[in-house]
């Protein structure tokens, strides 16, 4: 080992240089990595659920803008039909949760997390409910986004917001799609493009609040 530092002809001069250049490398090298390190912790995840599809449409269309990562969360209950809207309606009354799937996303790489749902009897649904309640979100900024029949009073969205808080987020935003209007005085279905539309209005504000690049 000692051999290697002792100068006995010219060419033993190139040990020592190589080293100061690699050196010297790892020392130019290090702010970037520390850079990317910085840029990683500032990344977004989608998690959603979605019964009939309007919010899948939104998170799809944030997705691509935001550049973010995106979960689907699974109700393994049976929720189709008239009748299972009806048993949805009165579980979610009562403030019921679900079986999800999966029941414990990776959460850790990411600072940002838009927590998107349906809105049920005036709550957000069980799936995010149960979501929230068996997961942490210390130290992440949390925005919620719904798609709803009707704009939700506030008293229900800071219900919402609680729910968040307490499992240790921090709420940073709160945003509501409608997915139906009035056409002479008869209640419709939105079209996907016009639910996209407002969903795309909303990305410079949640840029904001995410600090990513507008
Ligand atoms: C069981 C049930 C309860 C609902 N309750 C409400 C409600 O209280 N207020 C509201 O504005 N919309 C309500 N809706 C309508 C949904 O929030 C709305 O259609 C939403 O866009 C559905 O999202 P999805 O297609 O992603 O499942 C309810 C829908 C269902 C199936």
């Amino acid at each position: 080992m000692g051999d290697m530092y002792m100068i006995k002809n010219k060419d033993d001069y190139i040990m020592p240089k190589r080293s100061i250049f690699f050196l010297l490398l790892i020392l130019l090298l290090l702010p970037l990595s520390v850079f990317a390190a910085e840029s990683d912790l500032n990344k977004t995840l989608i998690v959603y659920y979605s019964l009939t599809g309007n919010t899948r449409t939104s998170c799809e269309a944030l997705q691509g803008t935001l550049g973010a990562d995106i979960v689907e969360i699974k109700d393994l209950k049976k929720r189709s039909g008239k009748w299972g809207f009806f048993k949805t309606a009165i579980a979610s009354l009562f403030g019921k949760h679900t079986k999800i799937e999966p029941e414990n996303p990776n959460f850790s790489p990411y600072a940002n997390i838009i927590l998107a749902s349906p809105i049920w009897t005036g709550k957000l649904s069980m799936a995010i409910r149960t979501l929230i309640d068996n997961n942490r979100f210390d130290e992440k900024k949390v925005v919620i986004f719904t798609t709803t029949n009707a704009f939700e009073k506030e008293k229900y969205k800071e219900k919402a917001r609680k729910l968040v808080r307490k499992a240790g987020g921090d709420v940073v935003g709160y945003y509501q799609i409608l997915a139906k209007e009035k056409v002479n005085d008869k209640k419709i279905d939105r079209t996907k493009g016009q639910i996209i539309e407002d969903t795309l209005a909303l990305v410079p504000e949640i840029k904001k609040l995410f600090f990513l690049e507008q």
